[in-house]
C-alpha cells in the first residue's frame, strides 16, 4: 500500500511530479495557450468583477493561499486577502456581494473553512473551492469549485496537497490574467509553457536533493530550533518549511519573511541556531544574500536552497541544497520540495512516527 515507500508521507513527497500532471491534465494546454478548468469557466464573470478575492483556509492550505495571493495579485492584478478560516469566521468579516471566496481544502471537512464558507455565502459572497477529497463537505457547500485531483493523500503532514493546491490557483491567476489582458501575451505563454514542465523539474528536484537533505539531516537532527526564511512567493513557503518540520519532527520552528529577521528573531541567532535560507536566483536574489551574510555575522548554521549553478551563496552557506530554475512566480513549487524531504529525514533520524504524529488527525473536523 506504501508502494515500496517506508512512510505514505515519502511516498507522497513522490508522488507529486505525476499529481502535479493529474492536476493540470486537460486543463492546460500549453501549446495552444489554453486554460480551462469548467468550475472557473461557467463563473469567470464572478471573478472578473470581483472587487477582491478573500482566501480562507487553516494550516498548510493557508499557506498555498498566501502563494496564490502573490500570484493572482501578480498575473490578474485582482486583490486578494487571505485570512485563517477560524479567525475570518468569528471576527463579523465585511464580506459583500461582489466578494469572491476561495476555500482552500485538501480533505474538504475541516471545520472552520466550512463555518467560514457559510458564513461567506449568507453574506451573499461567491464561494469557490479548491478541494482534494471528491464529494467532501466543503466541495458541496461551495458554489463552484476545482479539484486539485492529487490522488489520496494518508500522511498527516500534507504535501502533495500543497503544490496541486499551488498548481490550481496558479492555473486560475494565469486564466484570470489572459481575459482581463492583465499579462503580455509572451508572458503569459512562457507561464504555461513553464508550469507544463513543473513535474519534469520536481521529479529532478527530488532526484537531486534527497540524498543532500538526508546528509543535512543527520547533522541538524537534534537541533531545537530553528528558522526557515524567505522573501516574496517564497516567504509561504518558509512557513510551510517550518510547519513541516514542527509537526512531524517535534523541533520548535519558524518561518519568517528574510527582512523580518532584524526585527526580532535575529536575536535568537548563534552557532546553534540551523537557518535555512530559500534563495533562488530568480527574485530578491541580492537581498536574500544580504539577509544570510546577517545570519553568517552571527554565526548561524546556514542552510541554503539555490539555483543550480549558484556560487555566491554557495560561498556563504554551510550547506546547500541545489534546485532547477524556474521563474519566481513557479518557484514555490520547486523550493517545496527539499524541505518536505529535510524535514521528512529529520523525522526518521528522531524515530518520530511521520505518518501520524502525536497530537494530529488528518483531518480536523472539530474547531
Ligand atoms: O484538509 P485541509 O487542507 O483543510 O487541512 C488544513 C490543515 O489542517 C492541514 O493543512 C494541516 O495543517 C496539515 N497537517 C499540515 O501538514
Amino acid at each position: 500500500e506504501k508502494g515500496g515507500y517506508d512512510h505514505f508521507m515519502l511516498k507522497e513527497i513522490y508522488e507529486q511530479p505525476n499529481a502535479i500532471k493529474d492536476t493540470y491534465r486537460g486543463r492546460l494546454l500549453a501549446n495552444q495557450g489554453i486554460i480551462q478548468m469548467a468550475g472557473l469557466e461557467d463563473n469567470i464573470e464572478k471573478f472578473l468583477h470581483a472587487d477582491r478575492i478573500m482566501i480562507v483556509a487553516c494550516g498548510t492550505s493557508w499557506h498555498a493561499g498566501l502563494v496564490a495571493e502573490y500570484v493572482i495579485e501578480e498575473f490578474a492584478r485582482i486583490p486578494v486577502e487571505v485570512e485563517y478560516a477560524s479567525e475570518f469566521r468569528y471576527r463579523n468579516p465585511i464580506i459583500n456581494k461582489n466578494d469572491v471566496v476561495i476555500a482552500i481544502s485538501q480533505s474538504g471537512e475541516t471545520a472552520d473553512t466550512l463555518a467560514a464558507i457559510k458564513l461567506a455565502k449568507e453574506k451573499g459572497a461567491f464561494v469557490f473551492g479548491v478541494c482534494n477529497v471528491v464529494g467532501s463537505s466543503i466541495s458541496r457547500e461551495t458554489n463552484a469549485g476545482a479539484y486539485t485531483h492529487a490522488g489520496p493523500e494518508i500522511g498527516v503532514a500534507s504535501t502533495k496537497a500543497f503544490t496541486t493546491q499551488i498548481t490550481v490557483l496558479t492555473m486560475i491567476a494565469l486564466r484570470l490574467a489572459k481575459a482581463k489582458g492583465t499579462l503580455s501575451n509572451s508572458d503569459f505563454h512562457r507561464y504555461l509553457q513553464e508550469l507544463e514542465v513543473i513535474p519534469e523539474k520536481v521529479a529532478e528536484a527530488l532526484a537531486s536533493t534527497n540524498e543532500k537533505a538526508k546528509e543535512i539531516a543527520t547533522k541538524f537532527k537534534n537541533a531545537t530550533n530553528c528558522l526557515y526564511l524567505g522573501r516574496g512567493y517564497n516567504f509561504p513557503v518558509a512557513l510551510e518549511g517550518a510547519l513541516k518540520l514542527k509537526e512531524i519532527s517535534y523541533i520548535h520552528a519558524e518561518g519568517y519573511p528574510a527582512a523580518e529577521m532584524k526585527h526580532g528573531p535575529i536575536a535568537l541567532i548563534d552557532e546553534q541556531m540551523p537557518v535555512i535560507v530559500i534563495a533562488p536566483k530568480q527574485g530578491h536574489y541580492d537581498k536574500v544574500v544580504s539577509n544570510i551574510q546577517e545570519i553568517k555575522s552571527r554565526s548561524g548554521k546556514i542552510i541554503a536552497v539555490v539555483t543550480k549553478g549558484d556560487t555566491q551563496v554557495k560561498g556563504l552557506a554551510d550547506h546547500v541544497i541545489e534546485i532547477p530554475e524556474t521563474s519566481d512566480a513557479l518557484s514555490p513549487l520547486i523550493t517545496t520540495i527539499p524541505l518536505q524531504l529535510l524535514s521528512y529525514h529529520i523525522a526518521v533520524l528522531r524515530g518520530c512516527n511521520v505518518d501520524q504524529p502525536r497530537n494530529l488527525a488528518k483531518s480536523v473536523t472539530v474547531e
